[in-house]
């Protein structure tokens, strides 16, 4: 929520009572430690609308709504998210942040500067160190990389030395407190808790700059080479938050590109602007989020991921690219042969070839194919055999434009007719996994009404991830054996957010992730933070989900592929084979 500070969004959230907004659109009445209500958002005679006072969330078991105060009031009274926290804040008296002039709010502001002037001056003095007589290791090492002083400079590059004071002695002698320093990231808390110490010795300093113009955080390499941790980068802190920016983005500013590069690492940015690619930007390594695609969208339409070509490298591209789709990002992937990073191909291969490698970008869906593919030896025969079935399912769950542009390279890949192909795609139905970007689900729209069987399940997985951070990573470890997905919409979304919360902090902030989730993903959230965590082993639950979720999806497959055989053309021969595999597999799930 970039539009409005933090403490003020608390503040508000606080100010407002769900239930006391909620009883100006509904009559609610209390059962079972919950109100009810008719739902605004659908027509109904019996209550299937509830309010949860202490969660401050409501839901629908009809048609599915749910959310927070916010998210309500952007539903009944159809406003986007700014307007809708104007409308809150006028209901809860509140000045307009800019109109504010709470004290504690000039003072958060006030630190803030301090933390940026601290970075500012701390990016000044490792640049200036690394211009140094003594850094010549430091320079020679750069060199070695293809760096150059020119380029150096254009990055603001700096040295720390192996010194335990240096830059704390330098800041401090300006005037800064050691508060500051460590809140900035700058130094570190000593034992003692008396003093501190720089954080980074020793090492290659890479400031990251924000879109401002403003130094808000760095990375730390050693010039070692076996030296654990490689990098060290900074951590949370009041004006740095790795999930909301983009390393490099800042050399965008007022250049209109057509397109971003985007790589992972500090010196794949580097390197490219060496090689006279300017457009290129890091996620520094971590899992992209929705908010650095929000970030990148602002900027471009069309974004290349560029990551390593090993196994970490691609599954973070597929990882990435339903993050860059879902915010509707155009995503094409550069594939770098082998097992080199952006940085190493450039370096030897130059400028053309990369360029080339761009041109020759594979589509998102091309991508996920071509993964499919990996997974298979398509040398042998049982190897296509298998692919293609992988393969026709996922083309089959496309769009039927894009069906046609894929059926033919399945065909090709496995070796058979594309006759066969169709066929073999028509029989799987548009699965909602894939569909990234999915349309807003609104008031008019009809919403599916009845929970199903499965859809039961899959709200028992998502509880269990929601319960504990071992929860969440037993259940997406076993939902990746079984190779089983979220197919209700937003649940994938908000399991993925929910991981990604867990392995970041300890106990994430619920209804904080909850406001900063798309719609549909805020749903899934509310459907099931109705719930109360679930204490004790998770694990013979999750176990029993998986279980019976795997014997429904199976099922699902085994009626579609009787339909399937008494299809005319049909691959009668496969689609036993399949029946029989299936089969197979059931027993493994009891
Ligand atoms: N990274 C990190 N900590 C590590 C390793 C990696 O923070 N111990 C992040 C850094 O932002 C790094 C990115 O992940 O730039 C990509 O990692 P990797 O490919 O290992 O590093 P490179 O950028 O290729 O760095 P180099 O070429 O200097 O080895
Ligand atoms: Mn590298």
């Amino acid at each position: 929520m970039p539009m409005f500070p933090e403490a003020w969004m608390d503040e508000l959230l606080q100010k407002t009572d769900l239930v006391s907004l909620v009883s100006e659109y509904v009559v609610l009445s209390p059962k079972s430690g919950r109100l009810w209500g008719c739902c605004p958002f659908h027509n109904e005679k019996t209550p299937s609308f509830s309010v949860q006072p202490d969660k401050q969330m409501y839901y629908c078991f009809g048609c599915h709504a749910g959310g927070g105060a916010i998210q309500f009031v952007r539903e009944v009274e159809r406003l986007g998210f700014v307007d809708a926290v104007k409308f809150l804040a006028q209901r809860a008296g509140m000045d307009l942040p800019d109109e504010v002039d709470d004290d504690k709010l000039r003072r958060e502001r006030q630190h803030k500067e301090r933390l940026y002037m601290a970075c500012k001056e701390a990016a000044v003095f490792y640049h200036k160190q690394l211009l140094t007589k003594e850094a010549a290791e430091a320079q020679q090492y750069l060199t070695r990389r293809g760096v150059d002083g020119k380029l150096a400079a254009r990055f603001g590059l700096g040295l720390a030395f192996d010194t335990w004071d240096g830059l704390t002695n330098h800041l401090t002698a300006k005037g800064f407190s050691k508060n500051e320093l460590i809140d900035a990231g700058l130094a570190i808390r000593s034992k003692n808790k008396e003093g501190c110490y720089d954080a980074y010795r020793n090492r290659i300093v890479f400031p990251i700059i924000a879109t401002t113009g403003r130094v808000i955080g760095f990375g730390a390499r050693t010039m070692k080479k076996d030296e654990q941790p490689k990098y060290i980068n900074t951590g949370d802190t009041p004006i740095y938050n790795k999930r909301n920016n983009l390393y490099a983005l800042n050399m965008q500013k007022g250049k209109h590109p057509q397109d971003l590069v985007m790589v992972e690492g500090y010196m794949d940015v580097i390197s490219l602007f060496g090689a006279g690619v300017d457009n290129a930007v890091a996620s520094l390594g971590t899992a992209l989020t929705a908010q650095q695609a929000k970030l990148l969208k602002r900027y471009v339409e069309r974004v290349y991921i560029c990551y390593d070509g090993d196994a970490a490298g691609q599954n973070a591209t597929l990882r990435g690219l339903d993050i860059l789709a879902a915010e509707g990002i155009d995503v094409k992937v550069i594939t770098i042969p082998g097992d080199a990073d952006p940085d190493d191909y450039i370096r030897q291969n130059g400028r053309d070839a990369f360029l080339k490698l761009k041109d020759n970008a594979n589509t998102l869906n091309g991508f996920k194919l071509n993964h499919i593919a990996s997974q298979f030896d398509l040398h042998s025969a049982d190897g296509r055999e298998n692919f293609a079935k992988k393969a026709c399912a996922f083309v089959g769950s496309l769009e039927p434009v894009e069906r046609e542009r894929y059926a033919p390279l399945v065909a090709r890949k496995a070796g058979l007719s594309l006759d066969a192909v169709k066929a073999q795609c028509g029989l799987a139905k548009p699965m909602e996994a894939n569909n990234a970007v999915k349309k807003r689900n609104t008031i008019n729209k009809k919403r599916e009404a009845k929970d199903t069987e499965p859809d039961r399940i899959e709200q028992m997985l998502l509880h269990a991830m929601q319960s504990s951070r071992e929860g969440a990573a037993y259940t997406a470890e076993r939902m990746a054996d079984a190779e089983l997905v979220f197919l209700s919409p937003g649940f994938a979304g908000y399991a993925d957010a929910l991981l990604v919360a867990f392995l970041a902090e300890e106990t994430p902030d619920l209804s904080r992730l909850v406001a900063e989730l798309p719609e549909d993903q805020a749903e899934a959230a509310a459907r099931v933070m109705m719930e109360d965590p679930i204490t004790g082993d998770v694990k013979p639950l999750v176990d029993d989900c998986i279980n019976k979720l795997m014997h429904n999806r199976v099922n699902e497959r085994l009626k579609e592929l009787a339909v399937g055989m008494n299809t005319p053309g049909a691959d009668r021969a496969a689609l036993l084979k399949e029946h029989a595999a299936l089969i197979q597999k059931l027993k493994q799930f009891k």
